[in-house]
């Protein structure tokens, strides 16, 4: 029993909650006369000694204490006598826990914005570098139009800003305090509500004191923001980890963020962005533990719920790591433009702009215009060549319809100049939108 029972393992990273909602209920005690004002000093000044000692040597772990409310109690008993008694007053444990993880939770959201934050200056900055850079854009992984890096790196910034909302969209709803709604049904003696939730950054008191209690819905929008941030973390990683691959050999990562192999000297691999890849999955592990863990629960509180803790401080620490690493990532790599450019100009990625040319200048339907164009890349394909380096006899031969002009139309810069639209890749566009983003992000 002492064994499945004790949570002090790890819900003593609870600690400095634990002590900021205490002294705000044993000050509304007082403030209410609930407990005589000396005593409430009294176990204020030793709830401040707790803490003192806890930050100088750690939390002690006596599982018989179960937890870090009843640790801390013990404590400040054994440091002013009697009197801690008092502070329990008008309070449960099940009330005191909720109020914990929520003000933990709401840090870890705040923790989670202001990383991504970083990450967001990360790429707004680069994506400023080269916003004229440009590499192949592919879709099925396969090369499909030529795009400027800058584009492909505001794409993650997006969806960081995305990422962000969703945080503060959570924290927001959450930002309610439990404390007070003592057991399961709130309590006889005259707390102020208001005055701890104030005490504590709280907007407000929760309304429902069974759903105070018993609902973790905070802490499962933190990791459904958490899982959705490290898909795209993920996906990021897995951008750098394919382009530091030889045969793509689109950037240097950092050497700060690779290691080598043991046995072959000429390796560098993309630990880091590999990691990233991996924790995603342990992320979104968190969160379905969470979830199964809630989802049979009746009203009020149950002992699963001790279970609430583990998954969302291993969430929280993994993403705090993933997002460290790229944006990282994103500041230190060498862009291999040369190797992007030249790999732009592979593949045909300027057939659409080919098209596009015949249905402006020649006034020929799109559908008839992506036929002839078939053609000129199956005859480029048989020489070897790249579209525009096709003479123009041989592209006349197929449609007499095109002139020289077509030429302007075939290079990688006129094609990434052409998709000016809004959103779209052209240079223009990216420092529209660089401009923009440094604006939303306080850089200027
Ligand atoms: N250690 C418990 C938890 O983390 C604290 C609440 C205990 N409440 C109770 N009624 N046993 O959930």
């Amino acid at each position: 029993m002492r064994e499945i029972n004790a949570s002090i393992p790890f819900d003593k990273a609870l600690w400095r909650q634990d002590i900021a909602a205490s002294k705000a209920h044993v000050a509304m005690l007082g403030a209410q006369g609930i407990v005589a004002a000396a005593d409430a000093a009294t176990i204020a000044a030793g709830l401040d000694q707790v803490a003192a000692e806890y930050e100088a040597s750690g939390v002690p772990e006596n599982w018989d204490l179960e937890d870090i409310h009843m640790t801390t109690e013990s404590r400040l008993a054994e440091l002013i006598g009697p009197v801690a008694g008092r502070l329990h007053t008008a309070r449960s444990r099940n009330d005191q826990v909720a109020t914990d993880f929520r003000l933990w939770v709401r840090e870890a959201m705040e923790q989670a914005d202001a990383g991504l934050h970083a990450l967001q200056v990360a790429l707004v900055t680069r994506a400023g570098e080269h916003a004229d850079s440009i590499m192949p854009g592919f879709t099925h992984l396969q090369t499909a139009q030529p795009v400027t890096l800058g584009h492909h790196l505001l794409a993650y910034y997006e969806m960081a800003a995305r990422d962000r909302s969703r945080f503060a969209d959570a924290r927001s709803r959450m930002n309610q305090s439990p404390l007070g709604a003592a057991a399961l049904a709130g309590t006889g003696f005259p707390i102020d509500r208001h005055a701890t939730a104030a005490a504590l950054g709280f907007d407000c008191p929760t309304r429902n004191s069974l759903d105070s209690v018993s609902d973790r819905d905070f802490a499962l929008d933190y990791l459904m923001a958490a899982a959705q941030t490290a898909l795209h973390l993920s996906r990021l990683a897995e951008e750098f980890i394919i382009w530091a691959s030889q045969p793509f050999g689109f950037v240097r990562l950092p050497d700060s963020l690779s290691t080598g192999s043991s046995i072959m000297p000429q390796k560098k691999n993309p630990d880091a962005a590999e990691l990233v890849r991996g924790h995603s999955g342990r992320i979104v592990g968190c969160l379905t533990a969470l979830m199964i863990t809630m989802k049979g629960l009746p009203l009020a509180y149950s002992k699963d719920m001790q279970d609430d803790k583990p998954p969302v401080f291993e969430a929280a620490g993994l993403l705090t790591l993933c997002i460290a690493a790229m944006t990282g990532m994103v500041q230190a790599t060498t862009f291999r433009t040369d190797r992007m450019r030249s790999a732009a100009e592979l593949g045909y990625a300027t057939a659409t702009d080919l098209a596009d040319w015949l249905v402006r200048q020649a006034n020929i339907p799109f559908r008839e215009a992506h036929h002839i164009t078939g053609s000129a890349v199956k005859l480029a394909e048989s020489r070897g060549v790249a579209l525009d380096q096709l003479p123009l006899d041989d592209l006349q031969a197929i449609d007499a319809r095109v002139d020289a002009r077509v030429f302007a139309a075939l290079s990688v810069e006129a094609s990434v100049a052409a998709r000016a639209s809004y959103g779209g890749t052209a240079p223009e566009q990216v420092k529209a939108r660089v401009a923009e983003a440094r604006v939303a992000l306080g850089l200027e």
